[in-house]
């Protein structure tokens, strides 16, 4: 299969581009798009062949469903049971934008793209390309993070064409997404609502909107949980990963910098090629092979922008373990720490 790269305006995008997008969703086609989050691979929600497609290209296990993108709120009406109070309250303050709201799902969805679960995760991106793309389809678009399974999310379409060149049928590049992290998903199916993955909408905000928020264990545990049956299936399945070993270093910056150094050296005499991903603050206080900032630990923000692009980069230019500074977990930084202790597989060393 040939994949077809569109370049495509961010803010002002192409209408007769969209609508050669919006034919092939119409056919079933596979089409990568951008979100203000990260770059989704979007089908046809309602077209069960169509959803398993995007399964088979991402190679990921068909327990773990995609979340449904709308540009209405006419379409959540016919995906959900009922839209309860307090999504509509949730709505109304974040929508369009990086929260998915978890509902009781409706019969007309088919039984792959919820992963044959009761509930349905639903969201509104805040991103021109994506509200034009799913009002022109007409239809809501099930899209999932257009990475291989396991794999940091895009960012950019150079990062889906790494992933999935010759997978899938297009491509959508508007360049680099802009917030660089997942939605939060939120499973408003208990009381009070739980946090089943952190993202793009903090925490503090949610608790500002709607009183109590809850964190769910997955999300709070510093190991893989073993529950039965998670409520979010994906938060089982290893994620977020490079190539490279991940090791994860938390704690005061100056005890950091030396665990850092004296992991450099125990990592270097055994061969390996050594990265350190670091706050600016630090930058210059270590050493190895190659040294990356994410940014100043004051700015959250552009931490999470470039997060997922530096992972990749520490794999194209060949390092073998990548040593990471830990953050705070206070707003962008929960579902920074989030990625970060998915992607080291809990090898985390506490100093
Ligand atoms: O920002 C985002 O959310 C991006 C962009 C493309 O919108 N999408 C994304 O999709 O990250 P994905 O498929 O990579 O992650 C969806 C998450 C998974 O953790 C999945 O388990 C959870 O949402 N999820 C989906 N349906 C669910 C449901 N019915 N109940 C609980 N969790 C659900
Ligand atoms: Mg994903």
């Amino acid at each position: 299969m040939k994949t077809v790269v569109l370049k495509i305006d961010a803010i002002n995008p192409d209408l007769r581009k969209i609508l050669l997008a919006a034919n092939f969703i119409k056919e079933g086609k596979l089409v990568a798009f951008p979100t203000e989050t990260v770059y989704g691979l979007g089908v046809d929600a309602l077209n069960a062949q169509a959803v398993t497609a995007i399964f088979k290209a991402k190679n990921r296990p068909f327990d773990n469903p995609p979340i449904v993108h709308v540009s209405r709120i006419s379409d959540v009406h016919r995906l959900v049971d009922e839209i309860p109070f307090n999504a509509r309250v949730l709505i109304k303050r974040f929508w369009p934008g990086p929260l998915t709201l978890i509902f009781r799902r409706s019969r007309i969805v088919p039984d792959v793209t919820v992963a044959g679960l009761d509930t349905i995760a639903v969201r509104m991106p805040r991103q021109n390309v994506a509200l034009a793309l799913i009002k022109k389809s007409n239809c809501p678009i099930a899209a999932p993070s257009a990475n291989l399974s396991g794999k940091p999310s895009p960012t950019a379409a150079s990062h889906v064409l790494e992933d999935l060149n010759g997978k899938i049928d297009m491509i959508l590049d508007a360049g680099p997404t802009t917030i660089g992290v997942e939605s939060t998903v939120l499973d408003l199916t208990v009381d009070p609502p739980q946090i089943l993955r952190p993202g793009g909408t903090t925490l503090e905000a949610l608790k500002a909107a709607l009183g109590k928020v809850e964190l769910s264990s997955a999300v709070t545990a510093e190991k893989p949980v073993t529950l039965e049956k998670a409520r979010s299936p994906g938060i089982l399945h290893k994620h977020y990963s490079p190539n490279a070993e991940v090791v994860l270093i938390e704690g005061e910056s100056s005890r950091v910098i030396k665990k850092i150094m004296e992991l450099n050296r125990n990592y270097r005499d055994e061969g390996r090629r050594v990265g350190i991903l670091c706050t600016s603050e630090i930058q210059k206080q270590v050493d190895a092979d190659l040294v990356k900032a994410f940014g100043s630990k004051n700015d959250l923000e552009s931490i999470a922008h470039s997060l997922f692009r530096l992972l990749r980069e520490f794999d194209s230019e060949g390092t073998n373990v990548i040593l990471v500074q830990g953050l705070s977990t206070k707003g962008l930084g929960l579902a920074i720490m989030n990625r970060l202790r998915k992607a080291s597989g809990y090898k985390i060393v506490k100093v």
